[in-house]
């Protein structure tokens, strides 16, 4: 994980902490998000598991990193498509690369956004939890979402060509994911390249989900447009904002 300042520690753990507070009931199946701000809401539900403030919760993890705190911490977690589970989920909680003034977002700054999607759609309610730095948008207002932050796009090795050319029509710059300290592309917890691509033109993020989606050989991409977050923003004069 990057090195980040104590302000902004100090604004993730708020932000997971005020979500797991509001939010969380006895009983619950949680859907537990990936990232450096995600881990402090699954600490905070572990905490509470601990002290007996939070009762019978079964949680699915999003990505190793995910299952690794919640093994650390105690929490029970089981496949989505478990018996406990049933693919259903009350609540997931998860952090979010940027997030538009319509609430869209980008998600899959740590490549598990296959898993993300997958959970966020299927669960009852969606929290997103932020620094206030993931708040983006232009000045009239619309979305800036895929000029900024890279939104990834997840391909079946054997069509990592096709797509780029593909993505290239669409418009986009195409990147593939490097490894950091492995040399060659970062390879997912399916087995799959990630391409990261950017646009120098405003793009329709609901429009671009979809499009992107229709190339044969992805899998799967970082705009999340179809399920309606709650957003929890932690600002750095310590206030958390609620954007519904
Ligand atoms: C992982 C994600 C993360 O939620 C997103 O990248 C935000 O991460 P962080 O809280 O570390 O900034 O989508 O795939």
């Amino acid at each position: 994980m990057e090195q980040q300042s104590d302000k902004v520690l100090q604004m993730k753990k708020a932000a997971g902490k005020t979500a797991v507070d509001n939010l969380v009931k006895n009983g619950m199946k949680l859907g537990l998000g990936t990232g450096s701000t995600a881990i402090h809401a699954i600490r905070r539900v572990g905490e509470l598991l601990a002290q007996g403030m939070l009762r019978d919760i079964s949680a699915f993890a999003t990505s190793f990193q995910a299952e690794i705190e919640c093994e650390k911490t105690g929490i029970p977690y089981y496949p989505l498509s478990s018996r406990e589970l049933s693919g259903c989920l009350d609540l997931t909680i998860d952090g979010a690369d940027e997030v538009d003034p319509q609430n869209f977002l980008i998600k899959g700054g740590g490549g598990a956004m296959l898993i993300e999607k997958i959970t966020a759609y299927n669960s009852g309610l969606y929290a997103i939890i932020v620094d206030e730095s993931k708040i983006v948008g232009c000045t009239d207002g619309s979305s800036s979402l895929g000029t900024g932050f890279p939104v990834p796009v997840e391909v079946v090795p054997v069509a990592r060509i096709t797509v780029t050319k593909a993505l290239i029509d669409l418009g986009a710059t195409v990147t593939l994911r490097e490894g950091i300290r492995k040399a060659g592309p970062v390879i997912t917890e399916h087995g799959n390249l990630i391409l990261d691509i950017r646009f120098t033109f405003p793009v329709d993020p609901a429009k671009m989900e979809h499009e992107i989606n229709h190339i044969p050989g992805v899998v799967e991409n970082g705009f999340f447009t179809r399920k309606h977050p709650v957003i929890y923003v932690a600002h750095s004069d310590g206030t958390i904002e609620i954007r519904q």
